[in-house]
């Protein structure tokens, strides 16, 4: 229902770009309400998918990134994302990894894996403006999860529970930023951590509640 009350507006939002008015931005703006409308509006309408109630991304206690290898890697894995309470816990199981080393393990800006090196994802997420840290630093980017171990056949299991973020809450939301696992270690340093390249990348999405855990 509220979907075709929606449409007719971004059609005539699409009309107003039309007209010689440079006012792009509003539109754009706009243009992404209404899409963010419809995206609830069919949520909500498909039946028994997740809890009633329309609160939408705020609302979201579970949250998964699936990580894919870059270009020559050969790093994969999954992370699961637990709201609970004011903090997030993160249970990242990888592979691929150089055995015996550490990784570093970050939330990066975007959720966009899309370049082969992975470089799209953008710096590391730090919506207040921080200095980068390891995850026992008073002061760090809210995207800094520190390092994986990985064993003696590649594989790491990761737990970390950080409390200066939320999955799709108000206070620096997660949800649709990437994943970034790097070849070398996180040393602390200014301004990333020197960890290299990235060498597998995911995008955080709203997980399925009925997917059995690994
Ligand atoms: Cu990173
Ligand atoms: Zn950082």
């Amino acid at each position: 229902m509220e979907s075709i009350a929606v449409a007719p507006t971004l059609r005539s939002n699409s009309n107003k770009l039309n007209k010689p008015n440079p006012m792009k931005t509003p539109n754009l703006f706009l243009t992404s309400l209404a899409v963010a409308a419809l995206w609830f509006a069919s949520s909500s309408s498909s039946p028994g998918a997740e809890p009633a109630g329309g609160g939408g991304l705020a609302e979201l206690k579970l949250a998964v990134a699936v990580l894919h290898s870059t270009a020559g890697n050969k790093c994969q894995g999954t992370v699961r994302f637990t709201q609970d309470g004011n903090a997030v816990k993160v249970v990242a199981d990888l592979e691929g990894l150089n055995p015996g080393q550490k990784h570093a393990f970050h939330i990066h800006q975007y959720g966009d894996c899309s370049a082969p090196d992975a470089m799209s994802a953008g710096s590391h997420y730090n919506p207040e403006g921080h200095q980068h840290g390891l995850p026992d630093a008073p002061s760090r980017h809210a995207g800094d999860l520190g390092n994986v171990q990985a064993d003696n056949d590649g594989k790491a299991h990761y737990e970390i529970s950080v409390a200066d973020v939320t999955i799709g809450g108000a206070h620096n939301p997660i949800i649709g930023r990437g994943v970034i696992v790097h070849a070398k270690s996180d040393d602390g340093s200014q301004p990333v951590g020197n960890a290299g390249a990235r060498i597998a990348c995911g995008v955080i999405g709203v997980a399925n509640p009925g997917e059995k855990k690994p």
